[in-house]
Parts: C-alpha cells; sequence; structure tokens
C-alpha cells in the first residue's frame, strides 16, 4: 500500500508537543501557528467553515499534484486507483470502519446529495431532520422531498440543551409510520452543539428507519468509531477539523445498502472489466472514479492523519477544548447570556469540542461579522438560530489565548454600539 510521505516532525519542532497544557502564567503552550499558511495579519477564529491545511500536509498534496503532472497517464491510468485504495484504508482505519464501506467524496454535502438521492423517496415518505440542520442540506431534503411528493419535518430542539435524551425525544415527535429516514448533524453547524446521533441509530434501527448523519464537524474533534454510531450512512468533512486539503471528505454506508447506493456520475466503475472496478465493493466502485479529476486531496488524508499523530492531537484537541470553555464562559458573562448547553465535563458529553457558539445579544449579525473583520482583523463568523445570534468560535491548534483577548476586545468595541 503506497501513502503520502512527509518529513516527520522532530521533538523539539514547533507544534511539535507531549508537553503539559499551560505553563506556569497560565497560557497554552500548544500552537501549530508556525506550520501554517494562513495571514498572520488575521484573528483567525473560523476553522469550522472551511478548515485550514497546515502547511506539510499541503506540500504532501502538492506533491501529489506534481507526480500526477510527471505522468499523467501513468498516474490516472495505472496508479490512482491502487493510490486510492491505500489512502481509503489508511482513513478507514481511522474512523474505525470497513474500508469497503468508505468512498471518499469532496465534501459532505456531495456525500449526503449521493444517499439522499439514493433513497428514491415516494410520495408520502417523510425525512425527519433537526431546525438546526446546515442549509445548504436542508435544502437537499427539501428539493428532494417537493420533488418527489415527500415531505421533510424538522423537529423543534429547545435550547438551552441539557439532556441529550430529551434531544432524541424531540426528534422522535416528528417520528410517524411514513418516516423513511433520519437526517442529523452530528455536531450543528450554527449552535456547534453534539447530537446524540450513537443513541439516535439505535433506536432507528430498532424500528427500521434509515438513518443519514451529517458528520461535516466531526472527524478531528470528536474521535469517532463509525461501526459504533451505527448510521446506515455517514458523511463529513476531512478538510475541516482532520486539517486535509480542501475537497476531501468520505462517505460511509453500511455494507447492506452497497447494492442501491448510486453515485453522482455513472462512469467506468460501474462497469466490471474495467480496471477501476473494486470487486469486494460495489458503493466504492461506483464513488471513486469519477471521470477524470485531480485525487490530490484524497491522497493526502493519511498526510493529515499522520500530522495529527505526530502533533499529540489529543493534547492540541484539549487545549482547543479549553480555549472554547474559556471563551463561552467570558462571553457570556459579558453579555448577559445563557448558554445553549451545560459546560462538559471531562468523560462526560461533548456538548461542544473545539467550536464553541456563544450567544449574544440582539443585533444585526451581518453588520458585527463585517465590523469585527473589518475594524478588527477578527475572523469569526456570526450565526443565527431563530433570530439570535451566536459568534461561533473555532480553536484550532494554531490558535492561542492572545486570540481569544483580540475577539474579546472586538467584541467590547462593538457590541454595545450595536445593540444600543
Ligand atoms: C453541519 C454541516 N454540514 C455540512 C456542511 C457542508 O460542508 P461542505 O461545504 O464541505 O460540504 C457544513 C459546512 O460548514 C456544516 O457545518
Amino acid at each position: 500500500m503506497e501513502v503520502a510521505s512527509r518529513k516527520p516532525l522532530a521533538a523539539g519542532d514547533p507544534g511539535f508537543s507531549s508537553a503539559p497544557l499551560l505553563d506556569s502564567a497560565g497560557e497554552f503552550l500548544v500552537s501549530l501557528r508556525s506550520d501554517m499558511l494562513l495571514d498572520p495579519s488575521v484573528v483567525f477564529l473560523n476553522h469550522g467553515s472551511f478548515g485550514a491545511c497546515p502547511a506539510p500536509v499541503f506540500a504532501a498534496y502538492q506533491q501529489w499534484q506534481r507526480e500526477l503532472e510527471r505522468q499523467p497517464v501513468e498516474f490516472l491510468g495505472r496508479r490512482s486507483e491502487a493510490l486510492l485504495d491505500g489512502a481509503r484504508e489508511t482513513l478507514a482505519g481511522y474512523l474505525g470502519a470497513d474500508p469497503e464501506c468508505v468512498a471518499f467524496v469532496p465534501n459532505a454535502t456531495e456525500g449526503i446529495n449521493v444517499v439522499a438521492r439514493s433513497l428514491r423517496l415516494q410520495p408520502g415518505d417523510e425525512v425527519v431532520g433537526t431546525d438546526l440542520e446546515y442549509g445548504a442540506c436542508d435544502r437537499t431534503w427539501d428539493h428532494l422531498c417537493e420533488r418527489f411528493g415527500a415531505r421533510y419535518r424538522r423537529a423543534h430542539i429547545p435550547l438551552p440543551a441539557s439532556d441529550p435524551d430529551a434531544i432524541v425525544e424531540a426528534i422522535w415527535a416528528e417520528v410517524t409510520p411514513r418516516t423513511r429516514a433520519i437526517f442529523l448533524s452530528h455536531i450543528t453547524s450554527a449552535t456547534a452543539l453534539t447530537w446524540p446521533v450513537a443513541a439516535a441509530c439505535q433506536r432507528a434501527r430498532a424500528e427500521g428507519i434509515f438513518t443519514v448523519v451529517d458528520g461535516a464537524h466531526a472527524p478531528g474533534q470528536l474521535p469517532l468509531d463509525l461501526d459504533d454510531i451505527g448510521a446506515d450512512a455517514y458523511s463529513a468533512n476531512l478538510h475541516k477539523w482532520v486539517s486535509a486539503p480542501k475537497g476531501s471528505g468520505f462517505l460511509h454506508v453500511r455494507r447492506e445498502h452497497h447494492a442501491w447506493m448510486e453515485s453522482p456520475v455513472v462512469s467506468w466503475g460501474w462497469v466490471e472489466e474495467s480496471p477501476h472496478f473494486r470487486p469486494g465493493s460495489p458503493f466504492v466502485s461506483r464513488n471513486q472514479w469519477q471521470g477524470t479529476r485531480d485525487p490530490a486531496a484524497y491522497l493526502s488524508v493519511p498526510a493529515a492523519i499522520a500530522y495529527q499523530q505526530e502533533r499529540d492531537w489529543p493534547v492540541v484537541r484539549a487545549a482547543g477544548h479549553e480555549l472554547a470553555k474559556e471563551a463561552r464562559r467570558r462571553i457570556v458573562t459579558r453579555f448577559g447570556q445563557e448558554p445553549l448547553s451545560p459546560e462538559p465535563e471531562p468523560d462526560g458529553y461533548p456538548w461542544f469540542i473545539q467550536m464553541v457558539a456563544c450567544p449574544l445579544p440582539p443585533l444585526d449579525p451581518l453588520v458585527l461579522k463585517r465590523r469585527l473583520y473589518d475594524e478588527h482583523r477578527v475572523e469569526a463568523p456570526i450565526t443565527v438560530w431563530n433570530d439570535r445570534p451566536f459568534i461561533r468560535l473555532s480553536f484550532q491548534g494554531y490558535n492561542t489565548r492572545g486570540d481569544l483577548e483580540a475577539a474579546l476586545a472586538a467584541l467590547d468595541a462593538l457590541v454595545p454600539e450595536l445593540t444600543e
């Protein structure tokens, strides 16, 4: 199996750390900033939207692209399938999954679309989501339900959340004998809250309902064991919290559904005699070769996984989580708001991890977002749910407490003015 290679980090390199989280002054020691290609003039607190690829992983990505262009026929025609199989096996190991159940897709939206379209909804069918699903995926279900005479029902999740079981109950308030599928985020977009997907998938399975999980933000933030979660289909991004190059995601589908799972494009993977046919899995066959494409982002996924392993990722993740908790405490106190969930306890339910949504008083979210960036160089999304604005802050290994202080100073300058 060939996998992406990169220069291993030596202990003592910037960012290599199995050191304690805090120094004697209470500052975080972990910062991977020197690994990043990010503009140093920007306080970048929005890893959640598109991720940010560290330089060593990006170098592996460009190396694959150069190799491809050196001999395109050799690379795409003769080697790419075996290379992709190798990268997929590494990814499957990381996800606790069978490699024949995992296919690379460019992003979570595409993975969700593959499943939603393959379901071939019928008139009268119902799909249940929540009122906190990601807009593009909501539209996928809206569109397909409208087109095929089905109905998309959004369960209202009361916030602040306090009990994961109550979230499952709120979802089931929309389940009827017509429910064909349940669609849930693992970590929600606007509120960054974690949904209890394993419990929901287990209950749905017992009732014969198909489950589709949108895990866009989960890999890298949560250690995953997809077999344990038990979703019928799970799609996620690797370019967000695994820090792989843009255009790398995956779709995992349980084996019993492979025969009816389609692909966005019908191509050589559908033809048994073709070198692009993967004999072990019709699902992988159909989705791995989608015509001539640049597979470099997929092939760099092992380098991204290795990067995290070399950087002692549990420590990096814990440092980001501490900053996220501190950010929320300070913001809700400052602006007199109620947090959206309890604070996560060590080894307790992971309400949020490295990304946190902090409620703000009523204000114009677009103006705040623009002025945060234009006047303070703070890149952070202002999300809105049920007319309530939140600042969603992401703390990846390259963020420091200095970034948090800069965001707080900017909010102090802007929020009073915008709420007058
Ligand atoms: C919960 C959720 N699902 C899906 C997506 C879509 O990701 P992509 O555009 O990479 O498909 C996002 C993007 O932020 C998201 O937050």
